[in-house]
């Protein structure tokens, strides 16, 4: 991508000069705790070219970020048996809406959204033998990096997670619960609390740019089909109530968190990942979808 640096750093300092409106995500309290100001960018080609700005290093809490990640594995051992127990449809609902789960019968609208993510975690706890280490294993398999835990913010996520308590107690009372309860959010809370920084997360999701396979460490993670399905289901779901929004003024598939991630992908190009932790009233980070929408409108990169 020509002068991808320039449009880059000029986006950034754009972006850092606005008005940084938003709240941090505080029903998490450990989240409550980060510098508001923190705003990072890092894109990696697939190709290995590399561009940042701002604070690419720090490592903040992907959160939903991961169920990309729970998706990419549950379906390279499961493949369409997976739409059994959900479907994949956008909600048009915010990600922790309890609503559509009593109209359609326990079968969350996809995998994106919490209900569709905690019978994921089910889904693993019953395939793996031993699902948190596996999972560790199976995202450090990725690009040969250590990836962790972080049992602070997963406790704290537990203390107060009142929503994710009741939405998997309602699942289980559709039958679409297999396992204990407290062992599934265990198992979900330790996902959603996993850290990393943007230089890291985009160079982890480069497999969803690449067919399937990590440019660097040449690992096929998933197959090129269930690679085309994920990208597609971010298109319509990564970002819940605001799918429609950043399709419309971003133009690429995507994921946020509610540690003011961003994950985006262009298929073929690049994965670049986004972090200013201030989120708008939908639950994505405020600069993120700024930048994002200014810097593929200058790179002309949305896929539309
Ligand atoms: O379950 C939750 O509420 C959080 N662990 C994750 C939510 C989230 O990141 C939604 N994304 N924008």
């Amino acid at each position: 991508m020509i002068d991808c640096q320039n449009i880059l750093d000029k986006t950034y300092q754009k972006v850092r000069a606005m008005e940084n409106m938003g709240a941090v995500a505080s029903y998490i309290p450990e989240l409550a705790k980060v510098d508001p100001a923190q705003f990072g960018v890092c894109l990696i080609t697939k190709t290995g070219e590399k561009f940042m700005a701002g604070d690419s290093d720090i490592k903040f809490s992907i959160q939903s970020i991961a169920k990309v990640l729970s998706l990419s594995l549950v379906l390279s051992k499961l493949g369409d048996k997976l739409w059994q127990r959900m479907d994949f449809e956008a909600s048009g609902s915010a990600f922790n809406s309890l609503v559509q789960l009593e109209t359609e019968n326990g079968i969350p609208r996809n995998p994106l959204i919490n209900s569709g993510a905690i019978v994921i975690c089910d889904v693993l706890i019953s395939e793996l033998a031993n699902p948190k280490e596996e999972f560790l294993k199976f995202l450090s398999s990725i690009t040969g990096y250590e990836v962790n835990f972080d049992p602070t913010i997963a406790a704290s996520e537990k203390e107060e997670g009142y929503r994710n308590f009741a939405l998997t107690n309602y699942l289980k009372s559709f039958g679409n619960i297999d396992n204990d309860v407290e062992i599934v959010l265990d198992f979900y809370f330790s996902l959603c609390s996993i850290k990393l920084s943007c230089a890291e997360l985009s160079n982890l999701f480069l497999y969803l740019a690449n067919d399937g396979v990590h440019p660097k460490s040449k690992k096929q993670v998933i197959s090129k089909s269930n690679t085309r399905r994920i990208n597609a289901i971010m298109s319509t779901c990564g970002f819940y109530d605001e799918a429609g929004e950043f399709a419309y003024r971003v133009g690429l598939p995507g994921k946020s968190g509610v540690g003011g991630g961003i994950l985006a992908i262009h298929p073929g190009k690049y994965a670049i990942a986004i972090y200013s932790p201030r989120l708008n009233p939908k639950g994505n980070s405020y600069r993120g979808m700024k930048f994002l929408e200014r810097f593929t409108s200058k790179t002309e990169s949305s896929i539309f």
